[in-house]
């Protein structure tokens, strides 16, 4: 299985912190943010990662992460010109990711538990990680049926649908590539990932893990600060990167 952490974006929810630099660089307790999803997905065996960022930052991943070598890791860069949305990673790397299978974290993901053995069991379609919210409208959405099985996803409701956001984890087959490429894009001019997902629902194949332990998506000021105590309290000393 071939891994993505997707690091493009303007980062402008935190600006002037991101005048400078990247979202993804910026520091969480003592590590730069990259570094946790990062330890996502080598915690769980990946070993050859493309990393996906905007231009005019690329020059610092290369001097923070390098190879990848110094960590037994294989890093592969790639520019996303403009943040047109998280489908466009699957386009960007199909020669990277060849005809694996593919898990794509996103570079402002953090989260508490170790989900190497959930990411090493996907079996193939669609495999996405939930977690419960108090603030659901601000991510992707899923409503479970009775027996707790994805019935609905939807890309930031307005109207209360669910309290289940989806984590900017995500584990597909193949085929994803072909599905992004087929995404159009949505009211907002962005692709969806919510469309790669539904498109998987469509063919019952989507298999959704609860997170139980904490996750963030750092990109307000708020997650940025809960992130730092987490990474304190409960990160720093689980880390391998
Ligand atoms: C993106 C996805 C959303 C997901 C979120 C997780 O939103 O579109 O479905 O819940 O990441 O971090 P964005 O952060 O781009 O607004």
């Amino acid at each position: 299985m071939k891994g993505i952490i997707l690091s493009g974006g303007l980062g402008t929810r935190l600006l002037p912190l991101t005048k400078i630099t990247s979202k993804q660089l910026l520091p969480i307790y003592n590590r730069p943010m990259i570094y946790y999803p990062l330890n996502t997905l080598a915690k769980a065996g990946i070993k050859e990662i493309l990393i996906i960022v905007s231009p005019d930052r690329a020059g610092d991943y290369l001097n923070l992460l390098g190879s990848g070598k110094q960590w037994g890791l294989k890093f592969t860069y790639e520019i996303q010109d403009k943040p047109a949305g998280l489908p466009q990673a699957f386009v960007i790397g199909e020669n990277f990711i060849g005809k694996e299978d593919v898990v794509m974290i996103l570079g402002d993901n953090i989260f508490e538990d170790d989900l190497s053995e959930e990411i090493k069991s996907f079996k193939g379609g669609a495999k996405l990680f939930a977690k419960k919210v108090p603030d659901p409208e601000r991510f992707g959405v899923v409503k479970f049926d009775a027996n707790f099985k994805a019935e609905k996803i939807v890309e930031k409701p307005k109207e209360f649908l669910s309290d289940y956001a989806l984590t900017g984890l995500y584990v597909y087959d193949n085929r994803v590539i072909e599905v992004a490429k087929n995404c159009k894009p949505s009211a907002r001019g962005e692709f969806e990932i919510t469309d790669l997902h539904n498109w998987y629902l469509e063919h019952n194949e989507v298999e959704i893990a609860v997170v139980e332990g904490e996750w963030l998506d750092a990109g307000t000021f708020e997650s940025l600060y809960k992130a730092q105590t987490l990474a304190k309290e409960k990160l720093d000393s689980k880390m391998v990167i």
